[in-house]
């Protein structure tokens, strides 16, 4: 892995923190994105100090906003003269409906819109790589059914029921990609439950109705626990980035083991990514 160049999104904690420090180990070069300067800078000192290894940098970006991306984009671009592997990992599960800048429901912003806009503007940087990857991270539950009805939460907001459906519209719009796109091989991966930010401010108003009573354990599973679950929820994505098993496969689902699963209906339904690649394409300012 010495010889790649390596953006991973939203690691300066949580899956995507120990999806860098593996793959840093091994040697790669990995620029981790995060928001603000004080925990990127943490996070980079604690990924060279962990990993060993000092080609750890990192660039800051909101992801929730459109010109954040294309900034992102803009900067790689400027410093670095290809792009080996991209690891879209950060993701949203928001405690009640909300409006980024550009007007869009914040978790459909977050889960589709950004890892799309942010892999298409750097698919150029990709195309100088010899055998580029783009790694997706997928949510929980994968939905059988996409409400196209309500995909930007128009009729209706629903905790995590929202951000599942979220992460199954960008399932589908990652297998279209894949799809039209064959320089790069597109996937996607399931990284299992693990504690971190965004697990741990998770509210019982936020999971199905039916399913609050359990809550606590809920709380008890995504206790505090220095990383160690966020560790093993990073194999599949270090997996798919530095395994010679999946060099040249595209298009295809990956589940928390590492083994290919079956998509869900919907993301196969054509009519359903037609109609969302519209959608999504129709946002980009
Ligand atoms: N944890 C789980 O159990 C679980 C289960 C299934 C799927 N996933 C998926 O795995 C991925 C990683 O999850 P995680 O639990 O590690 O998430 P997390 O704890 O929310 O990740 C935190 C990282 O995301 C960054 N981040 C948060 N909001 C951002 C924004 N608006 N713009 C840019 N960066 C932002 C944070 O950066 P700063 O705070 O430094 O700015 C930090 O680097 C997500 O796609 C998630 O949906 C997680």
């Amino acid at each position: 892995m010495k010889d790649k160049i390596i953006l991973i999104t939203g690691a300066t904690s949580g899956i995507g923190f120990q999806t860098a420090l593996s793959l840093a180990k091994m040697g790669a070069q990995v620029i981790v994105t995060g928001r603000s300067q004080k925990s990127a800078q943490e996070a980079v000192t604690k990924l060279k100090a962990e990993s060993k290894n000092e080609r750890v940098d990192f660039l800051l970006a909101d992801l929730s906003a459109q010109k954040n991306v294309r900034a992102l984009a803009e900067q790689f671009k400027a410093r670095y003269e290809r792009l080996d592997i991209l690891i879209n990992n950060a993701g949203l599960a928001a405690s009640k409906k909300e409006l980024t800048e550009d007007g869009v429901e914040s978790d459909f912003a977050m889960n589709v819109v950004t890892p799309f806009l942010l892999t298409h503007l750097l698919m150029a940087s990709l195309k100088k790589s010899a055998s580029p990857r783009v790694i997706t991270l997928m949510g929980g539950d994968v939905p059988a059914v996409l409400d196209v009805d309500n995909l930007l939460s128009e009729k209706s907001f629903d905790g995590l029921n929202t951000y599942s459906q979220t992460k199954l519209a960008m399932m589908a719009m990652m297998y279209e990609f894949a799809q039209r796109e064959k320089s790069a091989t597109i996937n996607v991966c399931y990284p299992g439950q693990a504690s971190t930010s965004m697990t741990r401010s998770v509210t019982p108003e936020m999971l199905p109705r039916a399913m609050r009573f359990a809550f606590p354990l809920f709380k008890w599973m995504t206790r505090e626990d220095g990383g160690k679950s966020a560790a093993k929820a990073s194999r599949s994505s270090v997996y798919l980035a530095s395994s010679k098993e999946v060099q040249g496969v595209t298009g295809k689902y990956f589940d928390t083991n590492c083994k290919e699963a079956a998509w869900s209906p919907a993301v196969m339904d054509a009519g359903n990514r037609k109609q969302l690649w519209k959608i999504v394409e129709r946002m980009f300012k």
